[in-house]
């Protein structure tokens, strides 16, 4: 058992170095564009039960499959669904996973037991790197404990997960900062899951008939990952306007786009130039403020449109505890 988890965790910036530790059945924690990834080989089922375990993962949520070639989606699915073609050519790679029938070779741990996989191909260049060299697809979840925001440095993915996993591949701060865009292609009609950088508008462009999900009250989510507590830090976090006077007591925090801000006398606040910066900045901000015992974050609320949908969407849900 690794109950006690007396792992060394690994710090490299070595792609084959982290690779080996996936050829030889670890876990190794890895950059993407959007969040950082805890992958293991898909193929090999006790790899992929480490991850559940370092992570506390609820063994229902299945995990999203991440590969550097076409050829790799190949060994993973048993069709590539007209939808999902075009979606594949458009936005790969890229911040879009793409739900699809599951191929038999897939362990049905990492799907959770599900006859569908999630599978993506990310654009940041050293995960393909490391993607590459691991020479199978990498199953991975983002390399946070459950529950808690999802790391975009690795410094992060350190302080959830050290002595619990075998390697961190030590890359920048991720690029978008929110996980990916998760669409089911195994239906009728394509069905947006998971806001993320790829937006409703961007994937109804070239395939117009596509959906967003709304889960029925008291019916089984379609993407399991949408029930579980999710990007919370220990702080309240509560979505406003603009920053009130009286809103401002220790304990308290801001993170926005309100300029404004910068002239109160709130004691930890990060004013963002932009909502891309914003959605880049706010899983380490929420992170920061559980270093420092924050009670209170306010979040500035922002257009529903491009990123802004998901920055709103991780917000929801934080303030949602
Ligand atoms: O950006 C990302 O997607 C990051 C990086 C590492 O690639 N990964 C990530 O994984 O966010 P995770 O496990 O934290 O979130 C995966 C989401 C969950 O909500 C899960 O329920 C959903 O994708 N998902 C995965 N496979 C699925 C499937 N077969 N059917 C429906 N939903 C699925
Ligand atoms: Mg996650």
């Amino acid at each position: 058992m690794r109950e006690t988890f007396l792992v060394q965790t690994v710090l490299t910036r070595d792609v084959s170095v982290a690779a080996a530790f996936i050829r030889a059945g670890g876990i190794v924690a890895f950059p993407t564009e959007t969040v950082y990834g805890l992958g293991a080989n898909v193929f090999n089922k006790n790899a992929v039960a480490k991850i559940f375990e370092a992570k506390g993962r609820p063994a229902d949520n299945p995990l999203i499959a991440h590969v550097a070639s076409i050829e790799q989606i190949e060994e993973l699915v048993t069709a590539v669904t007209p939808t999902a073609e075009i979606f594949v050519k458009v936005f790969f790679p890229g911040p879009l996973t793409l739900v699809l029938p599951k191929s038999h070779r897939v362990p049905l741990i990492a799907t959770a037991g599900l006859e569908t996989i999630g599978v993506r191909m990310p654009r940041f260049e050293l995960a393909h790197q490391f993607i590459k060299a691991c020479r199978v697809p990498v199953v991975a979840p983002s390399a946070n404990l459950s529950g808690r925001p999802s790391p975009t440095t690795w410094q992060s993915v350190l302080e959830d997960l050290d002595g619990r996993i075998d390697c961190i591949l030590q890359g920048d701060a991720t690029q978008i900062g929110l996980e990916s865009t998760v669409v089911d292609c195994t239906g009728e009609v394509p069905m947006l899951l998971r806001q993320g950088a790829v937006s409703l508008r961007d994937l109804q462009a070239v395939v117009p008939e596509t959906i967003e999900y709304t889960p029925l009250l008291g019916a089984t989510p379609r993407s399991p990952g949408l029930k579980h507590r999710h990007y919370t830090p220990k702080a309240d976090v509560v979505i406003i306007q603009t920053l009130e006077s009286e809103m401002i007591i220790p304990g308290s925090a801001y993170i926005g786009l309100d300029q404004a801000t910068l002239s109160q006398p709130i004691s930890h606040a990060k004013v963002c130039g932009s909502v891309e910066e914003y959605a880049h900045s706010l899983f380490e901000f929420f992170r920061e403020c559980d270093r420092l015992n924050i009670d209170t974050i306010y979040c500035e609320e922002v257009p529903r449109a491009g990123i802004g949908a998901a920055l709103m969407d991780r917000l929801s849900r934080a303030a949602a505890e």
